[in-house]
């Protein structure tokens, strides 16, 4: 098996579009994981970490904030892979294609390839695979035998139990005043009994920050339209408010009936959401490429949005961007942007209902994109 090492020697995470540069407490977890990575970086010594908890407990936050500040981690090569949205029939290609190791044919030959590497390269690889409940415990046990600094994320003990991993940092729920310290950095135009009752809210039910946030987005856009509502009536009565505990509580009892993917679908501005009509059009196994989607965008527009479409392939790029970092879709980024790859984060069955709720979006749905 021939592996080429063509590649660049640090780099490799998969470009993170949002991430957060500092973050509100979570400090002695993030001082375990660096000091496992400063370890066994430094010494050259393999290793796995598993880190755990519950949903939206700043654990993905926690590792790209690590590999985004850190610059000394930077230079090694390193590998941040999210298994929901790899196939697992393509993990050991995904891990091949992001380290730059060249390998032909299937699954197992770039397992074989990338096995190759971490044997042979100088500098031990870091991977880190984040939702590493997805994958099965062969593909773990396996990667746990190999000369890699391996830590993974999940919400479960079960995978960390059967592997026997060297280490686990778990990241308890979020309380009452951890969530009302983050919102209150996030959100500065609420009432400060609107932020402590969402707070209270969500660390009652699950603790939570995704929601919390989700909740405090969708009270703004409550709020909004409210006043919309009202300057429409009188002027008097259009005043900048802020938000209260009224409009926490009716986006409270929604982001909990419904997924917040399709809360945020609801928002979306009408290009975007043409977008991703376009994309559950487009995209049946295969991935689909920037450029791909651009000219198909672009082809859709036309018919169906009387040619209103974006300027240049640039401003499109930047809608897709938004649109990854309000989770909806993702983004593997190539030098060459035309050729970087577009996964819906959806599941297709749900934005295909979303979008079928909208008279443009559906036509785009049920039209072939001829
Ligand atoms: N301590 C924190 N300060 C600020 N934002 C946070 C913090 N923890 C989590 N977040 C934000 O909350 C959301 C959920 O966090 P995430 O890391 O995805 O959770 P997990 O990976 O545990 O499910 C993200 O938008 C993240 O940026
Ligand atoms: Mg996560």
């Amino acid at each position: 098996m021939e592996v080429s090492r063509k590649r660049k020697r640090h780099v490799t995470s998969h470009v993170v579009s949002h991430v957060e540069t500092t973050l509100s407490g979570r400090r002695e977890e993030m001082d375990s994981i660096r000091s496992f990575l400063s370890k066994h970086v430094k010494k050259q010594r393999p290793g796995s970490l598993f880190v755990t908890g519950p949903p939206g407990t700043g654990k993905t936050a926690t590792i790209k904030t690590i590999f985004t500040n850190d610059t000394w981690l930077q230079r090694h090569t390193h590998v941040i892979a999210n298994c929901m949205v790899i196939r697992p029939t393509e993990v050991f290609k995904t891990i091949a294609n992001k380290l730059g190791v060249a390998c032909q044919g299937g699954e197992k030959q770039c397992q074989q390839a990338v096995k190759e590497y971490t044997k042979t390269t100088k500098d031990l690889v870091i991977i880190v695979l984040d939702e590493v409940d997805q994958l099965t415990e062969k593909v773990i046990t396996l990667l746990l035998n190999w000369r890699v600094i391996l830590i993974g994320i999940g919400n479960t003990f079960t995978v960390t139990k059967a592997t026997g991993a060297h280490q686990i940092v778990n990241f308890s729920a979020y309380s009452v005043q951890d969530i009302v310290a983050i919102l209150n950095e996030k959100f500065n135009d609420f009432e400060k009994s609107a932020i402590e009752y969402c707070a209270r809210k969500v660390a009652a039910v699950d603790g939570d920050l995704r929601k919390a946030l989700d909740i405090c987005r969708h009270a703004k856009a409550i709020a909004r339209g409210t006043k919309r509502k009202r300057s429409a009536l009188s002027y008097s009565q259009a005043r900048a408010d802020t938000i209260n505990i009224q409009h926490i509580g009716t986006a409270f009892s929604s982001v909990y009936t419904e997924s917040a993917a399709a809360l945020c679908m609801k928002e979306l501005p009408l290009q975007q959401t043409v977008a991703l009509a376009t994309l559950v059009t487009i995209q049946q196994k295969q991935d689909v490429t920037l450029g791909k989607f651009y000219d198909a965008f672009c082809k859709v527009c036309k018919k169906h949005l009387n040619g209103k479409c974006c300027q240049s392939d640039g401003e499109f790029f930047g809608l897709c961007d938004m649109l990854e970092s309000r989770g909806l879709l993702l983004l593997r980024k190539k030098k060459q942007v035309r050729l970087s790859t577009v996964l819906l984060k959806m599941e297709p069955a749900d934005v295909d209902r979303l979008l079928r709720q909208d008279r443009i979006t559906c036509n785009i749905l049920t039209r072939t994109l001829s």
